[in-house]
């Protein structure tokens, strides 16, 4: 069955959530203002950062949500890449026990989450409750500085993608896209700044229908390809 992506708020919900972020926080912000604006039916419970000296903590602090500095695991205390992540991952769960969220948004989270989070955040239909916001058309471009990547590459378009998280880096179901033509950028800065423009519109819209959890996953190929979450008709 194929169903349109169709943005479905559901504003009566109140759902909690926890933002992993390790920088500035824009994506924080317009999450906030959302919320506060009454469109997003979310409350966010706790903000998470790697960086001590994250931006995104202040912000959230002046906004009195509980705040916590999970920071990253030395070589020396864990030698095995996969173990320290997996322990990082162990202590980030530590840290929202006490706020108890239903999903995890990262926004601008410089990390590669293992299944320790995952799987904690798998809901019963099999999907994870973890978003996640990209800055390309995924699969183009993943990884780091990706608008970037698309000045450099010399592409006419670039664009913004939320998805939920899954293992494989930037390769779980596709909730919502938008491009923007990038012909008239003439730096990197420029496009990154058209870019977030857009990602602060698209990921509040996205989760204002992702969070209600009225959306079936469209299997087209086998994991680890991507996929794409449809709304269920009612
Ligand atoms: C955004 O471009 C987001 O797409 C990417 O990292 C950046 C974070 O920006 N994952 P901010 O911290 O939300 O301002």
């Amino acid at each position: 069955m194929t169903a349109p992506l169709v943005a479905q708020a559901d504003a009566k919900a109140i759902v909690p959530i926890a933002v992993l972020a390790s920088g500035r926080g824009s994506n924080f912000d317009a999450i906030s203002r959302a919320i506060d604006a009454g469109w997003l039916g979310a409350k966010v419970v706790a903000v998470v950062s790697d960086q001590p000296d994250a931006p995104v903590l202040d912000k959230a602090r002046a906004l009195g949500i509980p705040t916590s500095v999970v920071p990253a695991i030395s070589s020396k205390e864990e030698p095995d890449r996969v173990t320290r992540r997996k322990k990082h991952d162990a202590r980030v769960l530590e840290a929202l026990a006490p706020a108890n969220p239903r999903f995890l948004v990262m926004a601008g989270y410089m990390r590669v989450v293992t299944p320790v989070l995952i799987e904690a955040f798998r809901s019963e239909r099999g999907y994870s409750r973890i978003t996640n916001i990209h800055p390309s058309l995924l699969p183009a471009f993943p990884g780091v500085e990706s608008y970037a990547q698309a000045y450099r590459y010399g592409t006419c378009l670039s664009g913004a993608t939320v998805h939920l998280v899954e293992e494989t880096v930037d390769s779980g179901p596709i909730c919502a896209q938008e491009s923007f033509s990038i012909l008239g950028c003439q730096s990197e800065k420029e496009v990154e700044k058209l870019g977030l423009a857009i990602e602060h519109r698209l990921y509040p819209q996205t989760l204002a229908w992702v969070l209600a959890e009225n959306f079936e996953v469209e299997y087209r190929h086998s994991p680890p390809a991507l996929r794409r979450l449809c709304v269920r008709p009612n």
